[in-house]
């Protein structure tokens, strides 16, 4: 069997590096020259634990060929498309990169081929892309060219792991895509689950839109424990504590270049307008809720202070910067004319050392719950305010200073 992957980003990169070490001939297309040059050095240009040592293998057993020429896909007997399925601004599908590579390929498709949309996408969007290829070269979607979804559920760091283990949702267009698809992606012995391409694009959002939505209520809940000066971890150990039907998270910036956008996929043509945009709203707001918190506790201005903020990835331990909250609280305290420091152990460019950031700050912000954190409460002079949503340093309190904490305790 040989595939292409079109679009080598954090999803279409370990693919196509975990095809090619299941003994697969691979064709990995990627427009950015950037990404092809790491890729041919051996260096993977995200992180993601164990792809570095598969890709030096891969490599070495010649496997994988890569281009920038869409086209050259259509070698392939099946085509995985991998590529970035942003939202516009005003809650819409943006499809231009699926769109663009779809017009690519439909001059050299051919019989027999299939064509897996990897990517997560609207519901509708699969059996669009059989109907326009079906409009185009006169295909019959299922008998001649087969189309299917099968969408990328794995969390970034798990992906070989997770690639294996993890059930594999398959939904094919027609009569015969669906087992055409699962040919493929059995070779990774996780089991594969058929169903229809809507309710494989309804059950990857709606992972997602379960995670944005469950994250939400301890955010909101921590705004309104403000409202009444109560201590927002204290309630959630209440709420949980022996409780045997579920429970809350604690707060936290909660975004990504996942759950910041895939929730707009359902609200687009939603039943209940506004339901999930109101959950993306309690996130959007709550760097603006801790800038107003060390506003009011820092004599009600920003002005000329030095603040600290730590964390700028949106996820623990993770090296991916893209659609992070960390960089709306910075602009938000720039606003406040506020002199910001940046630290992340994990990035290297934009950080300032630790020692740097932490040197002289009024307020410290842990914005992402990077293990290594809990230490910082050592670290930190008496009248320092600590500000930790997360509460990764154990402060149990959202904002507190040292000496706060000592008269409570
Ligand atoms: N990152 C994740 O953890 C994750 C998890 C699950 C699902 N997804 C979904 O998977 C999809 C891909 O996500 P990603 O994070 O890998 O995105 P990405 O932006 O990192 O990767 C997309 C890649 O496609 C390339 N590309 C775009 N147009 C191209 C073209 N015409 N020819 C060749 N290459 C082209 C881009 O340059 C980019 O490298 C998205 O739909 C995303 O929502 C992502």
């Amino acid at each position: 069997m040989n595939v292409a992957v079109v679009g080598l980003g954090r999803v279409g990169l370990p693919l196509a590096l975990s095809f090619a070490d299941r003994g697969l001939d691979v064709i990995g297309v990627e427009r950015e020259s950037a990404v092809l040059e790491q890729v041919a050095a051996g260096r993977m240009p995200y992180r993601e634990t164990g792809t570095q040592e598969l890709l030096e293998r891969v490599l070495e057993s010649g496997r994988l060929e890569t281009t920038r020429t869409v086209q050259d896909a259509a070698a392939a007997d099946h085509i995985v498309l991998t590529l970035g399925t942003p939202a516009h601004v005003h809650i819409e599908i943006d499809m231009s990169q699926i769109q663009q590579v779809v017009d690519d390929l439909l001059p050299v498709l051919r019989d027999g081929q299939s064509l897996i949309l990897r990517s997560t996408v609207a519901p509708g969007t699969t059996d669009w892309v059989a109907g326009y290829i079906e409009q185009r070269r006169g295909f019959r979607v299922g008998e001649d060219l087969f189309v299917a979804h099968v969408p990328e559920r794995i969390a970034e760091n798990h992906f070989l792991e997770e690639i294996a283990t993890l059930p594999c949702i398959v939904g094919g267009v027609g009569e015969g895509s669906g087992a055409k698809a699962a040919e493929l992606f059995e070779v990774f012995g996780a089991e594969v689950v058929q169903t229809t391409p809507v309710q494989a694009e309804l059950a990857k959002i709606w992972t997602n839109i379960l995670r944005y939505t469950q994250f939400a209520l301890p955010n909101l809940l921590m705004m309104e424990a403000e409202q009444y000066d109560a201590n927002v971890f204290e309630v959630i150990d209440l709420i949980n504590r022996d409780y045997p039907r579920g429970g809350i998270a604690n707060p936290g910036l909660t975004a990504g270049a996942c759950l910041r956008k895939d929730f707009t996929f359902s609200e687009e043509r939603s039943s209940a307008p506004g339901m999930l945009l109101a959950v993306s709203r309690v996130h959007e707001t709550v760097p603006l809720f801790l800038v107003k918190g060390l506003k009011s506790r820092l004599g009600g201005s920003l002005r000329d202070r030095k603040i600290a903020v730590l964390g700028l990835t949106f996820k623990r331990d993770s090296d991916d910067l893209r659609d992070s909250l960390s960089f709306k609280l910075v602009r938000l305290l720039e606003r406040e004319l506020a002199h910001v420091a940046r630290h992340d152990p994990h990035v290297s460019v934009g950080s300032d050392p630790l020692d740097t950031a932490l040197e002289g700050a009024e307020a410290v912000v842990v914005a992402t719950n990077h293990s290594g954190f809990e230490e910082l409460l050592g670290r930190l002079p008496d009248d320092v305010l600590l500000v930790d949503p997360w509460n990764v340093t154990g402060s149990g309190r959202v904002f507190s200073t040292v000496r706060e904490r000592a008269a409570v305790e």
